[in-house]
């Protein structure tokens, strides 16, 4: 089983609100919410007032993918805008663990997201206190990057890490997902599947969505 978590990103900001309505239509269940501050990342997205805008168009699951330093000051304040998940970068955060049980005192799903280059160790202390673990598999900043092939080995080693453990947390993966290679992704332990410009790039989301859907699906 798994969830296409169409990012935003690359959806058409002027008609916002369609651009939910068709993914939701294709069959996506979580909608993925990338904020960027341009210093975690050189690049600058949305924030607070837009997520309370998305907030009030859908029910569908809000899952805020925090690129900015210092998320501690604002990973609360996203989930009482709307979010039901918030994921903060390992690399940003010096007090982890804290901002991690903030999230889910606010009422939200916490999430570690972590880059291509940081290695899996690093998330070791934070597992216990993580609902999801958000794997990077581009560097992030920007939309319609391609697949860093070494991701995929990386997100086996992570799923066995969270099974040795006996632990719940699901795994989300995030960059260059598209309808060939997502089913590999899959069958390699991915639970959430984020895709932007495959979904939005096409033109047709709603088609996208559900082909991403059938390329990923294992018919036994
Ligand atoms: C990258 C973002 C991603 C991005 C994915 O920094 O975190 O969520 O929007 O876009 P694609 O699927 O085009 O790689
Ligand atoms: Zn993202």
């Amino acid at each position: 089983m798994f969830e296409i978590a169409p990012s935003i990103l690359s959806a058409d900001f002027t008609q916002l609100g369609e651009e939910i309505d068709r993914i939701e239509a294709g069959g996506a269940t979580v909608l993925h919410f990338d904020v960027m501050d341009g210093r975690f990342v050189p690049n600058i997205t949305i924030g607070l007032p837009v997520l309370k805008s998305v907030r009030k168009r859908t029910k569908m699951t809000i899952d805020c993918h925090l690129m900015i330093v210092e998320p501690n000051r604002y990973a609360a304040e996203f989930v009482k805008a709307g979010a039901d998940m918030v994921s903060v970068h390992v690399e940003a955060d010096v007090h982890l663990q804290r901002t991690l049980t903030a999230i889910r005192e606010a009422g939200g799903k916490a999430g570690v997201a972590i880059n291509p280059g940081t290695p899996l160790a690093s998330l070791e202390e934070a597992l216990p206190f993580a609902d999801f673990i958000l794997l990077m598999s581009v560097n992030p900043g920007f939309g319609g990057q391609k697949f860093i092939p070494t991701s995929l080995d990386k997100l086996r080693r992570l799923r066995r890490m969270i099974d040795e453990r006996g632990l719940e947390t699901k795994i989300e993966i995030d960059g260059g997902i598209d309808a060939g290679n997502i089913k590999e992704i899959v069958e390699a332990g991915a639970e959430i599947i984020v895709a932007g410009s495959s979904v939005f790039g096409s033109g047709t989301p709603t088609e996208s969505v559900k082909e991403l859907i059938d390329a990923g699906t294992v018919w036994i």
